[in-house]
């Protein structure tokens, strides 16, 4: 037995916030009791002192990309998952556009293999929901479940064609697979490399309209009503997508949404250097880590997101991890690649969040736990006894400077490099086994 003495638990699904003692029996949570350890167990159990840390259900989250099979050079499912360790992440949702594309059964159990392998984190497969992501025909999607996704999705890309879309609602539904969407009308969005508006104006770059997004989010919003299916609104970005979600949800429509540490913490501005920032290497006109897709927005867009956090309008606080190499960073920003490594800092930037007063902890605790849980249906997010013992500790108040160098993850594009955060996960357990440690 291993036992967590008296730290702060926070687990939003028990509505537990309070000095507890965590007792972890090999892969399980045995119980979440309020006296502190006794001389007795500190003699036969492995005790640790969380006399002012932390105690969290480890974090899930619901929009990764590992980059194997394919390009290991940028992630490997064993570097990706031992990120997620390092920042408290238990599970991971591992998104299928990988070289091969995850449209098969074989795809989607070699992830999930290599994911038990590594054991640092719950690795579960996401399958495509067209054959090649290419948004044509669809995937096996019964297939792809039996293999072990937890959902479908193109990410990457959307699937533009709606007749397209509707089948493979119909498809999912009948399968009661969440279906992750990347909203994007291709027609708007074509050219664009960073949020249209007044700071790609002043940089000369050309935009993307948020319009490109919420179009698309209306669309399949409508297409979910229209089957009953699960939708899934990934990596939301602009303030029209949260009121169409809003205005979903309030009808009964079966969609769930998940927004990034980076949407809900930088602007456009971020792409020349925003003030909160430490800004982007001196002489450089803007910062090819602040690219990403959908890209970051305006001010208003982000208190959008922000105020969806807080009343659960968005479920879930999901990295996107994205990593890539100089290679593709360190070029033209319309040529650079879009996405941003998020699995080392999501926890600390959630953190901030709350400090700043505009996400209250519990809230912030179950957008990052038991909100994503449940959007997926997963067993996961609460450390309730039987539960399985994925469990962190942390230090709230320790402060770190961000240094990519130091990434678990094999690729640096961090635009939160040089930041000083506050919060640090000291111990990560998955499964009751220790795979991290400060
Ligand atoms: O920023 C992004 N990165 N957005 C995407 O849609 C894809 C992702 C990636 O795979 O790099
Ligand atoms: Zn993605």
């Amino acid at each position: 037995m291993i036992i967590l003495d008296s730290g702060r638990v926070i687990d939003p699904a028990q509505k537990i916030d309070g000095t507890r003692t965590v007792l972890i029996d090999g892969e399980r949570i045995a119980a979440v009791r309020e006296q502190a350890a006794t001389p007795a167990e500190k003699l036969v159990h492995q005790v640790i002192d969380c006399r002012g840390k932390w105690i969290l259900p480890g974090l899930v989250d619901l929009h990764v990309h590992l980059r194997e099979p394919g390009e290991e050079g940028k992630e490997t499912i064993a570097t990706g998952s031992r990120a997620a360790a390092a920042g408290g992440v238990t599970t991971i949702v591992a998104m299928p556009n990988t070289k091969p594309v995850c449209d098969s059964a074989a795809v989607a159990r070699f992830v999930a293999a290599r994911g038990r392998e590594a054991g640092f984190a719950h690795v579960l497969p996401a399958g495509a929901i067209t054959r090649g992501s290419l948004g044509e025909q669809l995937a096996d999607m019964a297939e792809l479940k039996d293999a072990g996704c937890v959902c479908v999705t193109d990410d990457g890309r959307p699937v533009m064609s709606a007749g397209v879309m509707r089948r493979a609602l119909e498809y999912a539904r009948d399968l009661d697979l969440p279906v992750m969407v990347h909203a994007e009308d291709l027609s708007l969005a074509a050219g664009g490399c960073m949020n249209e508006g007044p700071v790609a104006t002043r940089l000369g770059l050309p935009g993307a309209p948020a319009a490109a997004e919420v179009a698309m989010v209306q669309r399949d919003i409508l297409l979910a009503e229209l089957t009953g299916a699960r939708l899934h609104v990934a990596h939301v970005s602009a303030a029209g997508s949260v009121r169409a979600i809003r205005e979903a949800k309030g009808r009964g429509v079966r969609v769930t949404a998940e927004a990034t540490p980076h949407h809900f913490t930088l602007t456009d501005e971020a792409v020349a250097g925003a003030p909160a920032s430490v800004g982007p290497e001196k002489g450089e006109p803007y910062d090819t880590h602040a690219k990403m897709n959908p890209p970051l927005r305006a001010e208003s867009d982000r208190q959008a997101i922000v105020g969806a956090l807080n009343d659960g309008i968005i479920d879930a606080i999901a990295t996107d991890h994205a990593p890539h190499g100089p290679l593709e960073k360190n070029v033209e920003f319309v040529h650079a690649a879009n996405g941003v490594t998020g699995l080392e800092t999501s926890l600390a930037l959630t953190l901030a969040l709350v400090r700043n007063g505009e996400l209250p902890l519990n809230r912030a605790v179950e957008r990052l736990t038991a909100g994503p849980a449940r959007a997926f249906g997963l067993n996961a997010g609460t450390l309730a006894p039987g539960a399985t013992a994925d469990v962190i500790v942390l230090d709230a108040e320790r402060e770190w400077k961000v240094d990519p160098q130091r990434f678990h993850s094999r690729s640096r594009n961090s635009p939160f490099a040089r930041w000083t955060l506050r919060g640090k996960v000291l111990r990560t357990f998955m499964a009751g086994k220790l795979v991290h440690q400060e």
